[in-house]
């Protein structure tokens, strides 16, 4: 049976994804800091706190042995929503890196032994089209270059695990309507689920490989870096 591991899997796009998973017949491991609050029951749930790196090393250390084809990192904060610079809080700024690069990195680091065991060995990051320094726009300082950030650390990742066959790949979700994205986003939840999996679903090394030309908007096409 293949086997996922989804982050922020208790609301949002990660509990979307964790029932589209299930629902295809694959072992869900469902991360989050609340676990039994989740509301669907199938998953396996699993303790994870982005802002505790003992709560990654427990994970490891839980789930040693177990191979997961695909560790899907998608929780994330959007802390200076609507902040302008003078309103944005250092402590805030420096939360965002934490919780948006450093944490998916750690977790991807100390999971990647499971994932080089699978059939698969996907790492999925959720990144956002607000990352990219070519169609950047104004604001949001903190959000922006903490998923700039992410972006950068992943692709330094990659190459860190091509010899153990590891694949990594960037995706935007589409400005989706959930709590972070607001009433306002453009699409809704199922969409941008069924749009990331069908890219996740027909990745190969060859995408991997063609990574210079910028990252994975939900739909398939690429934004640039
Ligand atoms: N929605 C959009 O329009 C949009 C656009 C671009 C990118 N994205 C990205 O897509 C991903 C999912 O977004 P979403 O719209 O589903 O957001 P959301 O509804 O706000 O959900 C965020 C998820 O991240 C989890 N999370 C936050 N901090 C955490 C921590 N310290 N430890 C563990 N889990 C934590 C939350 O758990 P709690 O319930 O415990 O807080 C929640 O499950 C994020 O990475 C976001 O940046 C979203």
């Amino acid at each position: 049976m293949p086997t996922i591991l989804i982050t922020g899997a208790n609301r949002g796009i990660g509990l979307a994804l964790t029932r589209s998973y299930l629902q295809d017949g694959w072992r869900v491991f469902a991360a989050s800091r609340k676990p039994g609050e989740s509301l669907v029951k199938e998953a396996e749930e699993v303790t994870l706190d982005l802002s505790n790196p003992e709560s990654i090393k427990a994970l490891k250390s839980q789930l040693a042995g177990i191979p997961i084809d695909i560790v899907w990192n998608n929780a994330g904060v959007y802390l200076d929503k609507n902040q302008n610079l003078e309103q944005l809080d250092n402590r805030d700024w420096l939360r965002s890196f934490e919780i948006n690069c450093i944490a998916p990195i750690r977790i991807a680091e100390a999971l990647a032994e499971n994932v080089r065991m699978s059939e698969r060995k996907v790492i999925a990051f959720t990144t956002s089209k607000m990352a990219s320094l070519t169609v950047n726009g104004a604001g949001a300082y903190a959000y922006r270059s903490s998923k700039t950030a992410l972006n950068m650390a992943v692709r330094c990742f990659a190459q860190d695990k091509k010899s153990q066959e590891i694949s990594c790949l960037l995706l935007h979700p589409g400005h989706v309507k959930t709590d972070m994205g607001g009433p306002e986003g453009d699409i809704d939840i199922a969409t941008s689920v069924t749009g990331m999996r069908k890219v996740v679903d027909q990745f190969n090394p060859t995408c991997q490989a063609d990574m210079d030309r910028g990252y994975f908007n939900y739909d398939g096409s690429r934004i640039p870096w």
